[in-house]
């Protein structure tokens, strides 16, 4: 398989580009585009960013057979940039793939076109304090047709986004509310996939809640409403004061990445990390009962997010905090020292271009 470049003539870069960048609103020089041909992924081309043209039939648009993944690159020093996790990021794509019947981009075009899309607009990785080049992977169905069933050809693109802090105003602890209304995913449904779906119907419940002042809602299972899932784009851990617990992978909630690398560092830290059922009325009576420690989001864009305030029916878990928890600053800190190399990776996590 190989992987063309076409390079562009000027870049748009300007000295002003990572002055208050807004997430996902600046794209970098070049994006990746690959096609499947009766079925088959074809050669990839790297070609300056800019618009598709498709028709008003764009299987997509219809039935949303797509799957994303979400990335960075982050800078290092001027002759290297890292991406973090490659191998997992691919997995998950992988599955997500299966799950919308969409069919894998190989891993070699995903890898090596990555790390070649990534070293050519290099100079959009920001060297500055917790920015980073945000990367968005994407296959979606690309037959010309409004027949309701799996496209036969797909398109693949990656593009690539410059994005400043997660907290531009400083770190910022989210108040949360759960919903017996509204479920995010169901077990046999789409859940542990990165599917552009998920994202459509959680949108019009986040809106709802933000009216009564909450940032985002904590998704509970699907069925009796008690088991915690997952928070908007993050995982949720709850630090007891004897251990680290976050939801297990049941089908319903995404694999994250980071979720995988907490668990690891805080097991390095000698903190007993269990995935579990987690039972909303449990974490309520911890946190009466003086158990409960800090609550956080794991998840590409924000890292580590203190959670500051979940309401659930009346009831309140409420942490009088300013930024990060202690375990969560721990946290974030080891993850973070890690993806600007200012510690040595022992895990193979980075992948330095
Ligand atoms: C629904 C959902 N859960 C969790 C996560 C966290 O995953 P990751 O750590 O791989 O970014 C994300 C972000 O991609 C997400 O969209």
């Amino acid at each position: 398989m190989d992987i063309h470049t076409e390079p562009i003539m000027e870049s748009r870069l300007t000295d002003s580009t990572f002055d208050s960048l807004l997430f996902g609103v600046e794209f970098s020089d070049h994006m990746l585009l690959a096609q499947t041909e009766q079925g088959e992924w074809q050669d990839a081309t790297i070609l300056p960013y800019g618009n598709l043209s498709v028709p008003p039939s764009l299987s997509v648009l219809h039935y949303g057979q797509a799957v994303f993944e979400g990335m960075k690159a982050f800078y290092v020093n001027e002759s290297t940039v890292h991406l973090f996790r490659l191998d997992d990021h691919y997995e998950r794509l992988t599955n997500s793939c299966h799950r919308i019947s969409i069919p894998v981009p190989p891993k070699e075009m995903f890898i090596e076109g990555l790390k070649k899309l990534v070293a050519l607009d290099r100079a959009w990785v920001p060297n500055k304090e917790n920015h980073s080049l945000y990367i968005r992977p994407v296959a979606f169905a690309s037959d010309p047709i409004i027949a309701a069933k799996a496209s036969t050809e797909y398109t693949f693109m990656i593009i690539c986004s410059p994005v400043g802090p997660y907290y531009p105003t400083g770190v910022k602890p989210l108040d949360l509310t759960t919903s017996t209304e509204y479920v995010r995913a169901v077990v046999g449904g789409t859940g542990y996939a990165k599917a552009a779906g998920n994202y459509a119907a959680s949108f019009q419940p986040a809106q709802e809640v933000r009216k009564d002042g909450f940032a985002q809602i904590i998704w509970l299972d699907a069925l009796e409403h008690r088991f915690v899932e997952e928070v908007g784009t993050m995982n949720i851990f709850f630090k007891l004061k004897d251990r680290l617990i976050t939801p297990k992978l049941t089908g319903s909630i995404l694999s994250g990445i980071t979720r995988k690398s907490v668990i690891a560092l805080a097991q390095e830290m000698g903190i007993e990390v269990s995935e579990e059922r987690i039972d909303i009325h449990d974490m309520i009576a911890a946190f009466k009962d003086g158990e409960l420690e800090e609550v956080f989001g794991a998840g590409t864009a924000a890292v580590i997010a203190p959670i500051g305030r979940i309401h659930h029916q009346g009831e309140n878990i409420q942490f009088d905090l300013e930024g990060r928890g202690p375990f969560a600053t721990k946290v974030h800190k080891a993850i973070t020292d890690l993806q600007h190399g200012r510690v040595v990776d022992t895990h193979g996590w980075v992948h330095p271009v």
